[in-house]
């Protein structure tokens, strides 16, 4: 595993405050949000998402892909931060510097970016590799908060990127803003379109090299995992023909493949492989029902020959929450979905219970081996040992989010982890941090805030002085609270 010090060396305590913007980049969607922290463990949150384009996940320049986003960061502010931005573009007709026009970055933004990167410095890092999809090769090893500032310089944008942060220490970091009672959140995971977890560590026990300035008061750091290549030589892992065609099929065979047994992006797809399988089987009467004589519902079962079922990633995850979570005695939601998503007509009760278990069957692998990684950290930790408090663990993601009973499974699992057992089990405590990588970028951004103010050259505090003086109340004095412990 990566195993990257992300030079984040403490949590939140809930009392931080402050306006900021963030971004997440995660793989499905990109978000932009901007954060009102409000310094009693609450946020008030604006956010715009859209889907990202498939064409720009495998663009042939990375300047598609930013470009792109710092498109989306000029509309959000246009809409949801009129008022600053005009007053932007007005001192930028106004105001000048002893070597000429300098933009003022009037939002400090924090840049949730959810793959692996080489972390340098709390706003610097280099993209390691793509996941989940993407593969634009002219990106890796470069400066991803640099290729984001590059674009948003372009559009001439009040935005500075403050900090780079991965989902997953956004997620500790809200969890820990927000998460209930004294004790702090141990770790944040991802259960989503792909999985990844980052916990708390002891310097002391961090072997790698840790170059260049860090904090080093709290004698701890944040280490983002990137337990989704966990075992790629497959050592460990489970493994079955249909995991092994669709590694094949993907961008990136050999890689993640952790991830490719539990996230979201990879489950309904190993569904669909089984079931494809299961057709061709001579002996198998899936989706094979004939008549009215053999079918207990409508007549005949009927494919269209248009189904997803037949496609690289024609089968969504979402249908195998459907499928968990009809209790019908005739599985009666789940044959309609079946209808509607993968245009199977008139399934019978047996077809959908076939789906329902295969689904299940995936499922409740992906859900062991989340529990896997998740008691590996807690064992590492040996927080069950040292104290009678809960171990806090947060977690987003649509798996976790609406797969029905995941966490159930999870909690199963880890009972059954030789160190932690049925008592250590009912001690971890496994929370959503609601808007994860939106609060946890800001809150990363607030600490970023905080280093630089210490290091602003003293032009841009004499800009500041001047531009508050000549537009007083105007000028929101934005990400420079920083109280963070
Ligand atoms: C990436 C991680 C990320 C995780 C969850 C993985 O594919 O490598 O950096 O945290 O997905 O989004």
């Amino acid at each position: 595993m990566s195993q990257i010090p992300t030079y984040v060396t403490g949590v939140p305590n809930g009392t931080e405050k402050g306006l900021y913007l963030a971004v997440d980049l995660g793989g499905t969607n990109f978000r932009v949000c901007s954060i009102h922290l409000n310094g009693d463990t609450t946020f008030n949150l604006t956010y715009t998402k859209v889907a990202i384009p498939k064409n720009l996940m495998t663009a042939s320049s990375a300047q598609d892909l930013f470009g792109f986003l710092a498109k989306q960061i000029e509309q959000f502010l246009k809409i949801h931060h009129e008022d600053h931005f005009e007053a932007h573009i007005r001192r930028r007709q106004t105001v000048t510097s002893p070597d000429g026009y300098r933009d003022e970055h009037i939002f400090r933004l924090g840049f949730t970016f959810s793959f692996p990167v080489q972390q340098s410095g709390i706003n610097k890092g280099t993209l390691i590799r793509w996941t989940k999809g993407f593969d634009i090769p002219d990106a890796v090893g470069k400066d991803v908060c640099a290729l984001l500032q590059q674009e948003i310089d372009l559009l001439r944008l009040p935005v500075k990127v403050a900090a780079l942060v991965n989902d997953t220490v956004g997620t500790l970091m809200a969890r820990s803003y927000t998460s209930p009672g004294k004790t702090s959140t141990l770790l944040g995971a991802i259960f989503g379109t792909g999985t990844n977890g980052a916990y708390v560590e002891k310097v002391r026990n961090i072997r790698k090299p840790i170059g260049g300035e860090y904090d080093k008061s709290t004698g701890e750091m944040v280490i983002n995992t990137e337990w989704g290549s966990f075992d790629n030589q497959l050592n460990h892992l489970p493994n079955t023909p249909y995991d092994e065609e669709l590694d094949r099929d993907s961008v990136n065979p050999g890689y993640q493949m952790f991830e490719k047994r539990v996230s979201g992006m990879f489950l309904g797809e190993i569904v669909r492989l089984a079931l494809v399988d299961m057709l061709k089987r001579p002996q198998s009467t899936l989706f094979t029902d004939a008549n009215s004589g053999t079918n207990d519902w409508k007549s005949t079962t009927t494919i269209n020959p248009d189904t997803g079922l037949f496609k690289q990633w024609g089968l969504d995850s979402s249908l195998m929450s459907i499928a968990a979570a009809d209790g019908t005695p005739e599985l009666s939601t789940l044959r309609q979905e079946l209808e509607n998503t993968l245009g199977i007509y008139s399934a019978s009760f047996e077809d959908a219970k076939a789906f329902k278990d295969v689904a299940y069957a995936v499922g409740r692998r992906a859900a062991r081996l989340s529990a896997v990684a998740l008691g590996a950290v807690v064992l590492q930790s040996n927080k069950l040992n040292e104290s009678n408090e809960p171990v806090d663990i947060g977690v987003d993601g649509s798996l976790v989010e609406h797969y029905p009973f995941f966490r159930t499974m999870i909690y199963e699992a880890l009972a059954a982890i030789e160190g932690i057992g049925p008592e250590g089990a009912k001690r971890i405590r496994i929370g959503i941090a609601k808007d994860g990588s939106g609060v946890g970028a800001a809150l990363i951004a607030l600490v970023a805030a905080g280093m630089e103010k210490n290091a602003v050259p003293d032009y841009l505090n004499q800009l500041r002085s001047e531009v508050t003086e000549r537009f007083g109340a105007t000028i929101p004095q934005m990400g420079m609270a920083t109280t963070l412990v």
